[in-house]
């Protein structure tokens, strides 16, 4: 486990964990936000990125389990990303479209948040948001963050303004 809060837990992903991962990214709804549901091809190299940034750096996106069920409810973690050229620490989440609205992205994007400043000490940590995604955004709010500033990635043949979220330790 790599920690805890009221109600889930977060851990590395594995294999086995594969059909729970379709569930996510092969919903249409959940990945508006990438303009494509993923191909089964595209879900294991996602889950095979994953393993690789445990190894490399000791994060990267976990599983959220609903401690209750046990059940695999989502992914939400930490990775490094690239923000118009500079390298950031990244809180993602993405939750299986039944357990939307019951505060579950806020809970574990407030545990990564606790987990980067005291477990990695970084002073600052930031979400990249597509300017269409306002559930996204709210969560980023509501884990007190602020946009910094913005710019255009082209993804999917398709220019999308992000947002650049962020909060520092000392905030
Ligand atoms: C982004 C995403 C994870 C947000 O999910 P969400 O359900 O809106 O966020 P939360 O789990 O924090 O739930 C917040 C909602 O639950 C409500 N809620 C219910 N019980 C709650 C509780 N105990 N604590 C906090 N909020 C609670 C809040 O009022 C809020 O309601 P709202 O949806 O009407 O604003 C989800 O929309 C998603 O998976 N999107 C697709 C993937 C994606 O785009 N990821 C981000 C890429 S940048």
């Amino acid at each position: 486990m790599i920690f805890e809060t009221d109600r889930l837990y977060l851990r590395e992903m594995e294999q086995t964990d594969f059909s729970s991962l379709c569930e996510i990214l092969q919903d249409e709804e959940v990945m508006y936000a990438y303009e494509h549901a993923f191909t089964n091809d595209e879900v294991q190299e996602w889950l095979n990125r994953q393993i690789k940034r445990y190894e490399d750096y000791g994060f990267g996106l976990w599983a959220v389990i609903l401690k209750d069920t046990n059940e695999m409810i989502g992914q939400c973690g930490l990775t490094m990303q690239d923000c118009d050229g500079n390298q950031v620490l990244e809180i993602g989440y993405l939750l299986k479209k039944k357990y939307w609205h019951n505060g579950y992205a806020i809970e574990s994007a407030i545990g990564c948040k606790n987990y980067a400043f005291a477990v990695l000490g970084t002073d600052e940590v930031y979400s990249i948001i597509r300017d269409n995604n306002i559930a996204s955004q709210n969560v980023a709010k509501r884990n007190g963050m602020h946009v910094s500033s913005q710019f255009v990635k082209h993804y999917y043949n398709i220019n999308m303004l992000h947002y650049i979220y962020s909060i520092k330790n000392s905030d």
